[in-house]
């Protein structure tokens, strides 16, 4: 841990006191350097954050004023310094309001794999109402939030998860299947409209046995993965297999998604699985840990106590 001066926003920026941040996958990568992006040390890893806001640039104070509910779930690369901090300076396109009646807590652990969830399935999935989704993955965060997010959107939900997961995901209205269990259109009662594949086996050729003509493939796990493609299967059958990372994304892009998210947890009750609450100095180990595959659920990091009494302007 680093004592660092208190960020001063620019004129677009709001400062936000934080309560909660995550630990995500690509903070390690971040980190690590194994995904580049520009940075400046010393540098604040984490991408999401959920807090108070204590002050505001010149353009930014119509959007937001102290005391606010806040949160964002794209600080920690691409120039901006990262979330796990007890203030930062979020640009006011990437901050939103946290929605009544929700802990803080929960949306920290949901910012991340929730909206990468939902841009997966509407964005690159172009997942309508009525379709037949297949969720690789269901039992880890960014699958549990897909089923939720595909089955609030009027889509019938399958997905692959560990037997210990079934129950959650029956109750989510999915039907589950067990990891690594042959996928075939008799097993899964007929082909999908889409697949998301959010475990990382990038199966495409068990995707493209159940996937209707023209289907839709969204691969977004497994950074050094390979996989074979059955070309000619694809081209016949006109499926389109894409890749998706929330890095990418416009604020344009993860305000729309924010906004579903946000939607999904304040009316359909989307929550986390399972969250492990650790202090900042336990970050490092969590980063450890995440990277030995040994964590399982989200790992919310507490930051700051609630405010009782917003700060001044800029004045933290
Ligand atoms: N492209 C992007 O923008 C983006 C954004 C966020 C995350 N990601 C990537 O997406 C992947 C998933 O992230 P995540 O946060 O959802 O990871 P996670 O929670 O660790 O889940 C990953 C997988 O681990 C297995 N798993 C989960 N819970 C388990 C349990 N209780 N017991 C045994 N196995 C369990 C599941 O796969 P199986 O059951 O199939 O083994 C699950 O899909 C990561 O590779 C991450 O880097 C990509």
């Amino acid at each position: 841990m680093l004592d660092v001066p208190v960020p001063v926003p620019g004129p677009d920026d709001v400062l936000v006191r934080v309560r909660y941040g995550s630990v995500n996958h690509v903070d390690t990568f971040v980190r690590s350097g194994s995904w580049s992006t520009p940075l400046a040390f010393p540098f604040v890893v984490g991408r999401d954050a959920v807090g108070t806001v204590v002050g505001a640039g010149a353009a930014a104070r119509d959007a937001f004023a102290d005391g606010d509910e806040v949160w964002t779930n794209s600080l920690g690369h691409d120039g901006r310094d990262g979330a796990l901090a007890e203030y930062v300076c979020v640009p006011r396109a990437r901050l939103y309001a946290v929605p009544v009646g929700v802990e803080p807590c929960d949306l920290a652990a949901l910012a991340h794999p929730a909206v990468t969830a939902w841009l997966a399935l509407a964005d690159r999935g172009h997942l309508r109402a009525g379709q037949r989704v297949l969720v690789v993955g269901g039992g880890g965060n960014v699958g549990w939030s897909a089923v939720h997010l595909a089955g609030a959107a009027g889509a019938t939900v399958l997905t692959t998860a560990r037997p210990q997961d079934h129950d959650d995901l029956r109750a989510a209205g999915a039907t589950p299947l067990a990891t690594g269990s042959p996928l075939d259109v008799a097993v899964l009662g007929g082909p999908v409209d889409l697949v998301v594949d959010a475990a990382g086996h990038n199966d495409l050729e068990s995707y493209l046995d159940v996937l209707r003509p023209d289907g839709r493939v969204v691969l977004l796990a497994g950074m050094a993965a390979s996989a074979r493609l059955p070309v000619g299967r694809l081209y016949l059958s006109g499926a389109t297999v894409t890749g998706f990372t929330i890095s990418r994304a416009s604020a344009e892009e993860l305000a729309v998604a924010a906004r579903h998210v946000a939607d999904a947890v304040a009316r359909t009750g989307l929550r986390p699985r399972r969250v492990t609450v650790v202090p900042l100095d336990g970050v490092a180990d969590a980063h450890r840990r995440l990277e030995a595959g040994e964590v399982r659920g989200k790992v919310v990091v507490a930051l700051t106590a609630p405010s009782t009494s917003p700060r001044g302007k800029g004045t933290p």
